[in-house]
């Protein structure tokens, strides 16, 4: 386990659990947070052990309770534009041929839950609270919360958080589709560890296949997405992890996957 920065990489069986440590400022994601949250990224898409990834925030208190705020006092228009067109921990997420879940553990609010909604899989606490508070400071969501947040809970209720900086709790987060399960905190990781273990023991060429052709649903016209799925689909069926899964079925034993 990597320990004492602001994001803390500890691999357990083959999950990497990725928590953004800076309780004190509930967890807010200022340059030395992003940086090191897509070094994390890019140390589990390159450790072979990892087959699934785990976000969360230190503390009891907050997921990420957004972008550093302070960070905006004195940055000039051009530079926050470079910020937000270098490589985002947004796109690092949804990009990652891993899965990621997020274990949403306090508030979640404006680029948290933005970095929420990137994930694959959330699971929340039945003390999280969610937001997109950015009308309150003059902006909007810049972390693709009015693209990702719409496609998942549709376009009235994104609307809805997204106009009036409400927050709302795990349950209605539920009842809107925003997150796919809500546990006691005390079980809050175990959940999300155990969730991505069973992920982890599948096929690492399917899973990755299976994450690409399912998020290319929300942007790719069908004709191009059935497309998509028979390329992969075709990829899969050329790979190691085929024919081990096939004969493990066969041979009424546990497929031993490589990834390969
Ligand atoms: N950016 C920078 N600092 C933040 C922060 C943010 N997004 N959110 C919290 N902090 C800091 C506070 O300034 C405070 O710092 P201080 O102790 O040096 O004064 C510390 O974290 C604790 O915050 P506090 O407000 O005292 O905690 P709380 O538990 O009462 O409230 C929140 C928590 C999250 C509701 C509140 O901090 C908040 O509204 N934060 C801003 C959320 C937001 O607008 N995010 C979108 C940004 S685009």
């Amino acid at each position: 386990m990597t320990d004492g920065g602001v994001v803390t990489q500890d691999v357990r069986g083959r999950t990497m659990l990725i928590t953004i440590n800076r309780p004190e400022k509930r967890n807010a994601l200022d340059r030395q947070v992003r940086s090191a949250f897509l070094d994390a990224i890019a140390a589990a898409r390159a450790n072979d052990a990892v087959r699934a990834i785990v976000v969360t925030g230190a503390g009891d208190k907050a997921f990420v309770a957004g972008a550093d705020i302070a960070e905006f006092e004195d940055r000039t228009t051009v530079e926050q534009w470079r910020a937000m067109k270098s490589a985002t921990i947004f796109d690092a997420v949804e990009r990652c041929p891993k899965p990621v879940i997020a274990a949403v553990n306090g508030f979640c609010l404006g680029g948290g839950m933005e970095l929420a909604l990137a994930c694959d899989i959330r699971i929340a606490s039945t003390a999280a609270k969610f937001g997109q508070p950015e009308v309150n400071l003059g902006i909007i969501p810049g972390g693709g919360g009015t693209q990702r947040l719409p496609r998942i809970v549709g376009l009235g209720a994104a609307l809805r958080l997204i106009l009036t900086g409400d927050l709302i709790g795990a349950d209605d987060a539920l009842r809107l589709g925003l997150v796919e399960e809500v546990v006691e905190p005390s079980a809050l990781i175990d959940r999300a560890l155990a969730l991505a273990e069973t992920i982890a023991s599948k096929s690492p060429v399917a899973v990755a296949a299976a994450k690409e052709a399912t998020r290319a649903a929300l942007s790719l016209p069908l004709d191009d997405g059935l497309k998509l799925e028979t390329a992969l689909f075709q990829v899969c069926f050329a790979s190691d992890d085929r024919a081990e899964g096939v004969r493990a079925f066969l041979e009424k034993r546990t497929a031993q996957f490589t990834g390969k």
